[in-house]
């Protein structure tokens, strides 16, 4: 039967038995959905790494093995150097621009200037990278290609071997600049306030004079 000619309870039925029947917790019970993931087809999936080193691979690479492999994969959109070919991501440089403010200047948020973690440059070039193949890269390809970009960045030497066990220790330049953004009517693990709440709100600044708002162009009147 399909959705369209059910009657309406039968509907509500069928809709709450849908929603009900994961928890429902009914041992050995098969309703003939899905299939069951192969531990293989889980690994495939279960690749992300964290910032204490935990889910990188075993492996190994330097900057020099990296080089190549970035020349070839990565420098037609993030440039030979990391700068960027016209609007792909720029990954290299960008030190001390965080603060700088349009139109003097912008904040260059790189690999380098920005990220707190190196595990997310591992984490990202294995899952996502390169932008037309991801997952097409080996663990040692990985640790080259990271190392290369962290080379690029001023992180680690040309020839220093990244591996399982170090990679997640780099001190990135940026490590200490995230705070944890503790809003003034949120107690530390407490509800935030809906109503009434005990903080002044000032506005301290407005998208307009940053240009990034559209004109409110009126269409001119026909006749
Ligand atoms: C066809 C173009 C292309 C290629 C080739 C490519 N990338 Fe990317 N890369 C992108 C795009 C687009 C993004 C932004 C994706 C997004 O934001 O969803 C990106 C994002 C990134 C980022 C995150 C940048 C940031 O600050 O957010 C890293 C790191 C990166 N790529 C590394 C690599 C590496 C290493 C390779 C080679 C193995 C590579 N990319 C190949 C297009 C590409």
């Amino acid at each position: 039967m399909s959705v369209s000619n059910m009657r309406p309870e039968g509907l509500v039925f069928g809709l709450a038995a849908l929603v009900l029947l994961p928890f429902s917790g009914v041992a050995g019970e098969d309703f003939g959905l899905g299939v069951t993931p192969t531990p293989e087809q889980i690994a495939g999936w279960d690749k992300d790494v964290r910032p204490d080193g935990v889910g990188l691979p075993p492996g190994r690479g330097t900057a020099a093995e990296g080089e190549p492999l970035y020349l070839e994969k990565c420098a037609v959109c993030h440039g030979e150097f990391g700068e960027g070919i016209d609007r792909w991501p720029v990954l290299a440089g960008g030190f001390d621009t965080l603060k700088h403010q349009w139109p003097e200047g912008r904040p260059e948020k790189t690999v380098g200037s920005y990220w707190p973690y190196s595990s997310t440059l591992f984490d990202y070039i294995w899952r996502a990278m390169p932008f037309p193949e991801p997952k097409s890269l080996t663990p040692d390809e990985v640790y080259a290609i990271a190392a290369y970009v962290l080379y690029l960045n001023d992180i680690v030497g040309y020839d220093e071997e990244l591996n399982q066990d170090n990679f997640a220790k780099i001190a990135m330049p940026n490590r200490d600049g995230f705070v944890p953004d503790t809003r003034p009517d949120v107690p530390v693990g407490g509800e935030p306030c809906m109503k009434d709440c005990p903080v002044d709100t000032t506005i301290i600044g407005r998208a307009a004079p940053l240009q990034v708002t559209p004109e409110d162009k009126k269409e001119p009147a026909v006749d």
